[in-house]
């Protein structure tokens, strides 16, 4: 989405992060909360649905495609669901904004449809890779296109319908896995997916929310073509990726303490607890429940001195969007941080690897940058100014560093926070992070 105006953050070095508070709901379950209810038969409800950017654009392409959609109003969303087989074709290209995650679900959700679509984004998103799931969805004999293995991508209806196939992923991708089931709602027969390394698994706790019957293994997942889902309730929990600055912000510093309220904490997405656990700031959980088939549960953290560590590649899915925070919590703490096997980050909003190793080094730390990862050593956070790349969480990171470091930061280009955190300056301000944001003219 474009704007003829940008945000920067300005943060001046402020004191150690205090409160209680609770976070926006999770992204990728509320991406997924209106695409299964879309594609349900009856009446949706969603609360705690993330109003951000991103989940917007899901909300608008499906309105797009004929689905009921009341809301959002305070978190609150019902949707009127059409059946697997009632969206109809849209009057122009749906624009999925900077949301490849509301990109790549929805290639495998239109591959089924008896109509065209044609999927395109903003300036990040029409540079993120999408053969990875053309590939796959042609050999379940979809009929998708890419330009050059980007964006935009058109879809038609699959001449003979679709096949049911074996996938192996060749990188593990929560969005690749997701859009394969997806297409696998729509194909005659068994779909299965194999992952190389375990992804996040939102679709698949979803799918049976809805009355979907699935199979799983350790490393795979299947499902058949043709079944009904049924509406039902989702109650959104908090996202885990945006607390993570705010837990990162207060493990790294003594003298903060941080309680974030209802975060999810599924299993396959808490490796940023890991990280934090192994350099020297526990979190501690409490309040555990299960919400509408999500572990949740309220998290603290008190600051420490950190010390470096080598992150276990196993981590690297489980913690995949937490790396720009990681980074921070790495420059603050004593010795080196490194992670290899993340060559992912660098086809995500940004190329994270070279976004954050540029910034800390602006900002007065070492940093060793690899094709597929990074060293990061402790040291002290200097002021400057440093450029977020238009990425949500690098800007959120750099953010969090301010506070930190020893004279003002200015963080350029953060107009996208607003795709995945939207109040995160009045947040980080309840929590004492000294920030103001400042408009100018943008480039876009
Ligand atoms: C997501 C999966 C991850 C993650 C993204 C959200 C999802 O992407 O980085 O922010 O909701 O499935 P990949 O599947 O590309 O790893």
């Amino acid at each position: 989405m474009s704007a003829n105006f940008d945000i920067d953050f300005t943060v001046e070095p402020s004191p150690p992060l205090s409160g209680t508070f609770d976070v926006p709901g999770d992204k990728s379950i509320s991406h997924r909360a209106v695409m299964l209810g879309a594609l349900a038969e009856g009446v949706t409800e969603i609360s705690g649905l993330l109003e951000g950017e991103d989940v917007l654009a899901t909300m608008a392409a499906m309105r797009a495609m004929g689905v009921e959609v009341e809301g959002p109003s305070e978190g609150k969303v019902r949707i009127h669901g059409v059946g697997l087989k009632g969206l109809s074709a849209p009057e122009g290209p749906l624009d999925m904004g900077n949301s490849g995650t509301a990109m790549r679900l929805l290639c495998g959700l239109l591959a089924g449809q008896d109509f065209a679509t044609e999927l395109v984004g903003d300036e990040s998103l029409m540079r993120r890779p999408m053969e990875r799931v053309a590939t796959p969805l042609r050999d379940m004999g979809a009929n998708v296109e890419t330009r050059d293995g980007k964006p935009p991508v058109k879809i038609g209806p699959a001449r003979d319908g679709l096949s049911p196939a074996v996938h192996h992923l060749p990188v593990a991708s929560a969005q690749l896995k997701s859009a394969l089931l997806l297409a696998g709602l729509y194909a005659k027969g068994e779909t299965r997916v194999f992952e190389p390394a375990v992804t996040r698994d939102h679709t698949e706790r979803m799918l049976q929310g809805f009355g979907c019957h699935l199979h799983r293994g350790d490393d795979w997942v299947s499902l058949s073509g043709g079944q009904v889902l049924k509406a039902t309730r989702v109650e959104v929990p908090g996202d885990i990726s945006s607390a993570a600055f705010f837990l990162v912000g207060a493990a790294m510093r003594p003298g903060s303490h941080v309680v974030v309220e209802g975060v999810g904490v599924n299993p396959t997405r808490t490796g940023i607890l890991n990280v934090l656990e192994a350099m020297g700031a526990p979190v501690r959980r409490f309040n555990e429940r299960v919400v509408a088939g999500e572990p949740v549960a309220d998290l603290e953290v008190t600051g420490s001195r950190l010390r470096g560590i080598d992150i276990p590649v196993d981590w690297v899915p489980l913690a995949i969007d937490e790396f720009p925070a990681i980074c921070i919590a790495a420059a603050c703490a004593e010795g080196d941080t490194t992670v290899r096997g993340a060559a992912e980050l660098r086809v995500k909003e940004s190329d994270r690897i070279a976004a954050m190793a540029n910034g800390l080094k602006r900002l007065g730390i070492d940093v060793a940058e690899f094709d597929d990862g990074m060293t990061v050593r402790g040291g002290r956070l200097q002021g400057g100014e440093v450029d977020s790349r238009s990425d949500h969480r690098v800007a959120m990171a750099f953010a969090v560093a301010g506070g930190a470091a020893t004279a003002a930061v200015r963080v350029r280009d953060c107009r996208n926070v607003a795709t995945s955190f939207p109040d995160f300056v009045t947040k980080a301000r309840s929590a004492g992070l000294r920030i103001e944001e400042v408009l100018h003219a943008g480039s876009q």
